[in-house]
């Protein structure tokens, strides 16, 4: 999916967050083998919580057992102390030495010592925001662009200065709000579907956009047939916040497992040390049906990056090849 969207000319952008470095450099050379374009690679900046209760850890996981049998499927309990995540702090040697040429993070700020190594190299930092004191937060530690991640956005919610109680700002609001604050570019995220709704976050100030669940139905999404069915079957309506999936908010697509774990929200474990049965995550965006391949776009010359920029006249075209929308 990574590699399909960079030679389609949008900025494909690799998830790591959590893996070992390992893992992290085989991902980013597997995409190397498959394209010669650029791509971003995203980051969690989050800290791990001080500690875990293995009591609710316990309880969390007896709860996931119950659900799983009554679909079938078999749940073994981890060892809390042998739960590894990894930090972005463990992946960014990596980073360096593969060259990525744009670091996108979300969950939290990587710091200003860590921005400045990514600069010093030339590369390219994007921070997620929810509400303009983390955008502005963000600036401050000298990050190239901020991505102005709207309440509509599918997955993670990437707040970070009131994890809790996660900002829920529409995308209109934000984008301009930020846009108008902020000397650094903006790009919008949430609901984002089709060149229209590109076209309508530029007017709101936003240099660029970033698109998640528009890809959830493409053939190079490694989303599992029943997922992509759900998505394809969802409502206007289907979507909501919930934590029940890694203890972190979240949107998703409406399900038994969400319906189930409301009654146990005291069992949630703080994220990452949260868990879910296979196959029943279903995170998307409020409008969720089309698929297009335009992970970032941007303005031309408008944001740091001019490789980001490079596909910023796009247009979009009907099933007879006539333009519907032109950028
Ligand atoms: C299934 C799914 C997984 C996601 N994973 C990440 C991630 O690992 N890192 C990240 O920064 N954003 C992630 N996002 C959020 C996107 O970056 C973006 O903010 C969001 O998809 C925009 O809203 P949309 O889904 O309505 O297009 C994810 C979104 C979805 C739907």
């Amino acid at each position: 999916m990574v590699a399909a969207v960079s030679s389609a000319g949008g900025l494909g952008s690799l998830p790591v967050g959590g893996q070992s470095p390992d893992r992290t450099r085989t991902l980013i050379r597997e995409v190397k083998a498959l394209t010669s374009k650029p791509f971003a690679v995203n980051l969690f900046a989050h800290q791990l919580p001080a500690q875990v209760d293995p009591g609710q850890f316990a309880r969390m996981h007896q709860i996931l057992r119950q659900i799983g049998a009554a679909y079938g499927m078999q749940w073994e309990q981890p060892s809390l102390e042998n739960l590894k995540f990894f930090l972005a702090q463990d992946q960014i040697p990596v980073l360096l030495e593969e060259k990525i040429p744009v670091v996108s993070f979300t969950f939290g700020a990587l710091g200003s010592e860590v921005i400045q190594a990514f600069s010093n190299e030339g590369i390219v930092t994007i921070g997620t925001s929810t509400c303009l004191e983390e955008a502005l937060f963000l600036q401050g530690q000298g990050v190239s662009a901020v991505v102005a991640q709207g309440i509509e956005a599918g997955g993670h919610r990437g707040t970070f200065l009131t994890p809790e109680q996660p900002p829920q700002i529409g995308l209109a609001a934000l984008v301009r709000g930020i846009a108008k604050q902020v000397q650094i570019p903006v790009i919008a995220a949430g609901g984002i579907m089709d060149g229209a709704g590109i076209s309508a976050t530029f007017s709101l100030g936003a240099q660029g956009v970033q698109l998640g669940s528009a890809f959830l139905r493409c053939a190079e999404s490694a989303g599992a047939p029943g997922y992509k069915a759900a998505v394809a079957a969802s409502a206007d309506t289907s979507t909501v916040l919930t934590r029940a999936f890694t203890g972190r908010w979240a949107r998703g697509i409406r399900n038994e497992f969400i319906q189930k774990m409301e009654e146990h929200t005291a069992a949630v474990c703080p994220y990452p040390r949260s868990g879910k049965p296979d196959k029943t995550h279903a995170g998307a965006g409020e409008t969720r049906k089309c698929a297009s391949v335009i992970p970032v776009v941007g303005r031309p010359g408008s944001l740091p990056c001019p490789r980001i920029a490079r596909r910023a006249n796009c247009a979009e075209t009907d099933s007879g090849n006539r333009t519907i929308w032109k950028h």
